[in-house]
């Protein structure tokens, strides 16, 4: 991590063509353009930069068919969340020979990947920590392919990527990551101490400067302290999963296009609320990270204000929605119900099991 680092880039590539993959948006502001430029020097470079929000599978294979065609020998992701998803998946596809059909799931992607490197543009997904490339499939639900091939072989963290975005962005992907270390905290059989220490590592640096980052722009210690908490907070959980949070997130993005930090947002306090009788005195332990005037509460007193200091922190930062405001009705909260019990490969990890009957009423609840 250091200001400017991306513009390092070349140095941790080896010598050949690359994939370069990344969204048009970013490319339009320019915000790629001096890691392009110092790549150039040293690569023959093939820019992918029709990813999407919720990114598909068929943006992996396009980005996939043009590292083929420019004979690619490593691969970048240079942005948000999905810039990376697509990147670590066609990575992986384009070393591997695999087919995508056949490494969905968990540790089902068993062959080598292509080296990776990553540079986050937003503090938030921690995307560049972990193994995991979420994708959409069939227009509505979404994916993920989780195996150790899929981490990225550097990450490069640099603050003054972040300093331009936007502020419900930085505030949106900044409650995602402190989802992250919340839930990597309290996942049921693979917390273990080196991901807590992580978590409330990552979770005291994100609470103590999302406000700041959203209202100071120029805040570069903030900047930095909340990118450097999104990156630890993906190191925890790349190793203790997240859980229900995310779970009923994912319908959220996939069938009504909710940005992925908003809807852990919308679904956070009500997924918290239900966890509580075993959670909650885990959540106690990780109440004054998020509020220091907690401390000196009983058990039940700081697990209940960690729920209430987490929505003040999201109404602080312009973030109150209800899922009402998102466009969520209380005739789809059946359906969305339906597609959160196929997020079973995330509903393991939570310390409370979520049933179809459970998340139709936490749905229902955050209307
Ligand atoms: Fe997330």
């Amino acid at each position: 991590m250091r200001n400017g680092v991306a513009e390092d880039i070349g140095a941790f590539l080896p010598d050949g063509p690359v994939l370069f993959v990344t969204d048009a948006n970013l490319r339009a502001i320019g915000l790629t353009e001096p890691a392009l430029t110092e790549l150039r020097e040293w690569h023959d470079v093939a820019v992918f930069d029709a990813v999407e929000e919720d990114p598909s599978e068929a943006s992996v294979l396009a980005a996939v068919a043009l590292g083929r065609e420019a004979g690619a020998v490593s691969v970048v992701g240079f942005g948000g969340g999905s810039p990376m998803d697509v990147a670590k998946a066609a990575a992986y596809l384009l070393g591997s020979g695999d087919e995508i059909a056949g490494i969905y799931g968990v540790g089902r992607a068993r062959g080598e990947g292509l080296p990776l490197v990553l540079v986050p543009t937003t503090a938030g997904t921690g995307s560049e920590a972990t193994s995991i490339s979420i994708l959409t499939v069939g227009g509505t639900e979404k994916k993920g392919i989780v195996a150790p091939a899929l981490y990225a072989d550097h990450a490069l963290l640099d603050p003054l990527l972040t300093t331009g975005l936007p502020r419900h962005i930085i505030a949106a992907t900044g409650v995602d990551a402190m989802v992250h270390a919340i839930e990597a905290f309290t996942s049921r059989d693979l917390k273990n101490p080196l991901s807590d220490l992580l978590a409330k590592e990552a979770l005291g640096l994100l609470a103590a400067n999302i406000r700041t980052a959203c209202d100071a722009p120029g805040d570069l210690a903030a900047r930095e302290a909340m990118l450097r908490g999104a990156f630890l907070a993906g190191v925890a959980f790349a190793n203790a999963p997240v859980a229900g949070v995310h779970a009923l997130a994912y319908p959220l993005g996939g069938h009504f296009h909710v940005p992925h930090g908003l809807a852990n947002t919308l679904m956070l306090p009500h997924v918290l609320a239900h966890n509580m009788e075993a959670a909650g005195p885990m959540y106690a332990e990780l109440a004054p990270l998020v509020d220091p005037a907690l401390a000196p509460l009983g058990i039940e007193g700081r697990a209940q204000g960690f729920v209430e200091a987490l929505v003040a922190i999201a109404a602080d930062i312009g973030l109150s929605p209800r899922l009402a405001d998102v466009g969520v009705g209380a005739a789809d909260c059946a359906m969305l119900a339906d597609e959160a019990m196929k997020q079973q490969r995330l509903l393991v990890n939570n310390p409370v099991a979520i049933t179809r009957e459970d998340a139709r009423r936490i749905y229902e609840a955050a209307l």
